[in-house]
């Protein structure tokens, strides 16, 4: 569905269709273990979260120079406006490239030649926030903020990502309590296959204003409450959660009640080249199984301006 809307919770390196991985393999002379782009779309069969990781990060192998992360963001900045985001805030993971021995201002740079220019070549105001990958230490992830410090006036805010079982918000404690002290904005991925406990640290150790897919808070009706008393923005992703296997079908998402229990919910897509569809996908696929009204989904598009980065004067240009 076009009704402008804006996406508050997409993965840039999740928006690389098969095509494009492809095409900056063979620029890079990077071998796939896959013979084309059929038997690639083979492999998004997952089992559950960390099944999607293991392709996830294997495709980024493809990801290479300022140019692949430009192109990357191009494409996914053209199918967003065509589906109705007029606002996107966009996660990049990188450690997930550090660790592959390019430089932080590769990705930062190649992502902004794109971010930059964005408002006028796609219709699209962009943020872009910086995730940690939580399965890995502290540690790394301070020296990760620590080395993105001179890329500060591109960079928003810091969020919370990968494997999360295991790896609760405490965790990262210091680290957004220095993000923080940067002056960043703080989200967190919580309530994804974690437990509801996981969503109350993200908001009470962390100090997170939205929170990223938060489900899991319906197993807690207290928490519940909390969430709807203070409004804290979740940012849902229907689609995602089916492929995840976090909920079996379309049709038993919670989204209605969480809804109608009064929290303040947006529709996103997480990581759109893998779980079958973009911002727009995602919208029609919860009116059409989900039976939302048009009420509803006017609910969840202004939801998403509401609970944006964007200043009051930019977010009423924005609807
Ligand atoms: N959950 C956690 N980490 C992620 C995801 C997700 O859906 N996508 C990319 N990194
Ligand atoms: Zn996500």
């Amino acid at each position: 569905m076009s009704v402008p809307k804006a996406e508050l919770h997409l993965h840039i390196e999740g928006t690389l269709e098969p095509e494009l991985a492809f095409e900056l393999a063979d620029r890079n002379r990077v071998e796939l273990p896959y013979a084309d782009t059929e038997e690639l779309r083979k492999a998004y069969q997952f089992e559950d979260l960390q099944s999607f990781l293991n392709l996830y990060y294997e495709l980024m192998a493809v990801l290479r120079t300022e140019r692949d992360f430009e192109d990357l963001a191009n494409a996914y900045l053209a199918r967003a406006a065509a589906q109705g985001v007029r606002h996107a805030e966009i996660f990049f993971d990188p450690q997930a490239h550090t660790k592959r021995g390019l430089e932080l201002g590769t990705v930062v740079e190649g992502l902004w030649r794109a971010l930059g220019s964005s408002e006028a070549n796609h219709g699209v105001s962009t943020r872009l926030i910086m995730c940690f990958l939580r399965d890995d230490s502290a540690e790394s992830a301070m020296e990760t903020l620590r080395a993105a410090e001179p890329y500060l006036d591109r960079i928003t805010g810091v969020g919370l990502d990968s494997a999360e079982v295991g790896h609760p918000p405490v965790k990262f404690r210091e680290v957004y309590e220095a993000a923080a002290a940067l002056g960043l904005r703080r989200v967190a991925h919580a309530g994804e296959e974690g437990p509801p406990a996981y969503i109350t640290e993200a908001l009470d150790v962390l100090g997170v204003e939205r929170v990223d897919h938060g489900l899991r808070c319906m197993e807690d009706p207290a928490l519940v409450e909390r969430l709807v008393r203070e409004r804290v923005p979740l940012t849902l992703c229907p689609l995602s959660n089916v492929r995840l296997r976090t909920v079996d079908v379309l049709a038993e998402h919670p989204l209605p009640a969480m809804l109608d229990a009064g929290l303040m919910c947006t529709v996103n897509s997480d990581d759109p080249a893998y779980f079958g569809g973009y911002a727009g996908d995602n919208f029609d696929a919860v009116r059409q199984t989900l039976g939302l009204t048009d009420e509803r989904l006017r609910e969840l598009a202004r939801n998403s301006f509401l609970a944006s980065f964007l200043e009051d004067d930019e977010e009423l240009r924005g609807q």
